[in-house]
């Protein structure tokens, strides 16, 4: 029983423990979402063009279970990675908590379409990319895109390999975490070094990485034309009543306060945005998924939502604003959790959420001008991988940076 104490303990640390445990409520929406996305489902990466790849792209990121049988196995990846939580005998906790967590979670998945949409939206998005990418860069083409997920396959190690295998020259790592957290993109690029520093092979293609993109102009026209569209809908004479609220995952205030950048990049995402909407209505930047008892950076989007109609203002439009794609935080607790239950009960007029970036066509041109500027920049990384957290305890993430700044294992 002190295992499971423990366990609850640690769930309240973890960044990506509330992925796995939302859901648990009513029918979620993104069962039609999920049915749309089918009918249009991307090629696969393995239909990729069968050119040796000159670039190849490894698009990172948590990744989600596809199906209910991969509940587990996520889960116990989840419950392992050390740069993600840190837990007392973590080799035989963390499989403890997978086990026990999984029929539950399975059912919640269940009733969101029976799986995560990310895989399906990173196909699409990386066949977009690379598309655009041969035409734009000759020079670098072939491109081919990998996906390099965290805790479900295609792993980060299993892509790893596939380019090797591929003969790739060039390898960029580009994080499809706008804002850098050391949870998020630092856990992946870690992942990296951890492969060659594993084996006695060194890398064969010369690797670098996008880190970071929180302002890039065109993620920011993707985000304030999601923003315009979603304003629309509602009644002409509420738009001006409308309050912006940019809704992102939370941190813990351990992670926060040991000097991760992440809070401070998100900021500057919602001011651009604003910036190019001319400051057309008030905003807030609010933290939404907080687990456990622990403090976490707030205010926390569910209490502002009771606190501004409480105050009167009863129109309200979710952003999601650190994420590209749907995933459970979008489907269930902005739209069903908040926008639904809580909002019914709040007794707001109208409460709406911008569509996430999912297969906006502009949004493949971001991601192409990335890869594109960051190749012609010749650069391994940006100046902000180079510095470590303040209080950064994880000697990993020094070695992780020495890898890609100085090609150095
Ligand atoms: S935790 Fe941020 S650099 Fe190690």
């Amino acid at each position: 029983m002190a295992a499971l104490g423990a366990a609850r303990r640690v769930i309240h640390f973890s960044w990506s423990s509330s992925v796995a445990s939302l859901c648990a409520g009513s029918k979620c929406r993104w069962q039609s979402t999920a049915a749309a996305a089918a009918i249009s489902r991307p090629a696969t990466p393995d239909t990729q063009e069968s050119r040796k790849p000159k670039t190849g792209i490894l698009m990172l990121n948590m990744g989600g279970p596809e199906k209910l049988d991969d509940v587990h196995d996520f889960l116990l990846r989840l419950f392992l990675d050390t740069d993600l939580m840190q837990l007392p005998v973590q080799n035989k906790l963390g499989p403890f908590i997978a086990k026990r967590r999984t029929p539950k979670i399975q059912e919640q998945y269940s009733r969101i379409g029976g799986g995560s949409p990310i895989k399906q939206w990173t196909t699409m998005q990386g066949e977009g990319m690379v598309k655009l990418l041969d035409e734009m860069c000759p020079e670098t083409a072939p491109h081919k895109f990998y996906i390099g997920f965290r805790y479900v396959r295609p792993l980060t190690e299993e892509a790893i390999e596939q380019m090797e295998n591929d003969g790739v020259e060039r390898a960029v790592a580009f994080t499809q975490y706008p804002q850098y957290s050391c949870s998020t993109t630092g856990s992946s690029l870690n992942a990296i070094y951890r492969y060659y520093s594993s084996r006695e092979d060194r890398p064969k293609m010369r690797w670098s990485v996008i880190d970071r993109w929180p302002t890039h102009p065109l993620l920011i026209e993707c985000f304030a034309q999601h923003v315009l569209n979603e304003l629309e809908k509602f009644p002409v004479e509420k738009r001006d009543d409308v309050v912006i609220l940019f809704s992102a995952h939370s941190l813990p205030m351990s992670v926060v306060n040991r000097g991760d950048p992440y809070p401070q990049e998100v900021g500057a995402t919602v001011q651009r945005v604003m910036e190019r909407l001319q400051y057309c209505n008030p905003y807030r930047l609010v933290w939404q998924s907080k687990v456990g008892p622990m403090a976490w950076l707030g205010p926390q989007t569910d209490e502002v939502i009771k606190g501004l109609s409480q105050r009167g203002k009863k129109n309200l439009l979710l952003v999601p604003i650190a994420f590209t794609s749907d995933h459970i935080e979008t489907l269930h607790e902005l739209d069903i959790e908040y926008s639904q239950v809580l909002g019914e009960e709040c007794g707001v007029e109208n409460i709406r959420r911008a569509e996430s970036l999912n297969g906006n066509p502009l949004f493949f041109k971001a991601l192409a001008d990335l890869v594109q500027s960051h190749l012609k920049s010749d650069q391994p990384c940006s100046r902000q991988l180079t510095l470590r957290c303040p209080l950064c305890v994880n000697p990993t993430c020094g070695r992780t940076k020495d890898f890609f700044v100085n090609q150095k294992l």
